[in-house]
């Protein structure tokens, strides 16, 4: 199975799925939205197609999201991978790539959708927070689960170190999450995956 993965910066998911060798999946490309995005001579070094695509050339939102389709769409792609990819994607975009577009979200949602989870879980309180992998749907940080860890929050904690202790457990998750879907092991009912095998 073709994928590829959207980065926008240092791309340490991208890094674990890479590292993971993920059986039957083969990394088509790497594309960021900026050139300085550190995950790109990474992938490069490796011998990975990689690709840039500004989104500050582009008039709007929609006219990104067409050429980053096109573009994508020239690597064949089976599944399609956000990695810390830092762009609201249009409805024509995710439909585009209807149950083949995942993500990685560094909270346990539907809590915390959005920027500066770890702050915001500090902020409430909570005791535990962790990280979400998810089906892409036209509503931000939504979409049917695929999978979630958690870990717990510290009385000492900082955002900082908090997001370490959660991105410890997305380069587990996410390698895991796109090999149980390029073996076919994920079953979209509604709202729910269900895991097969
Ligand atoms: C991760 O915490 C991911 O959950 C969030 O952005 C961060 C990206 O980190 N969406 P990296 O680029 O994969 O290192």
């Amino acid at each position: 199975k073709n994928i590829v993965i959207l980065i926008s910066g240092r791309g340490s998911n991208m890094q674990a799925i890479v590292d993971a060798q993920v059986p039957g999946g083969r990394i088509a490309a790497v594309i960021a939205n900026r050139a300085d995005a550190g995950g790109l001579a990474w992938a490069a070094e490796r011998g990975i197609a990689t690709a840039v695509l500004d989104h500050k050339q582009f008039a709007g939102r929609e006219a990104f999201d067409a050429a980053l389709v096109a573009l994508i769409d020239g690597y064949a792609p089976d599944l399609v991978v956000l990695a810390g990819f830092m762009r609201i994607l249009t409805a024509g975009f995710v439909n585009h790539y209807a149950n083949r577009l995942i993500n990685i979200h560094p909270s346990l949602l539907p809590s915390f959708t959005g920027l500066h989870t770890h702050e915001r879980a500090l902020a409430e309180g909570v005791k535990f927070a962790g990280c979400t992998v998810h089906f892409v749907t036209a509503e931000l940080d939504h979409g049917p689960i695929i999978a979630q860890a958690a870990v717990p929050v510290l009385d000492d904690d900082t955002p900082d170190a908090l997001a370490a202790r959660v991105l410890k457990e997305e380069h587990r998750l996410y390698p895991q999450a796109v090999a149980d879907f390029v073996a076919g092991r994920l079953l979209i009912d509604g709202n729910r995956v269900k895991r097969s095998g």
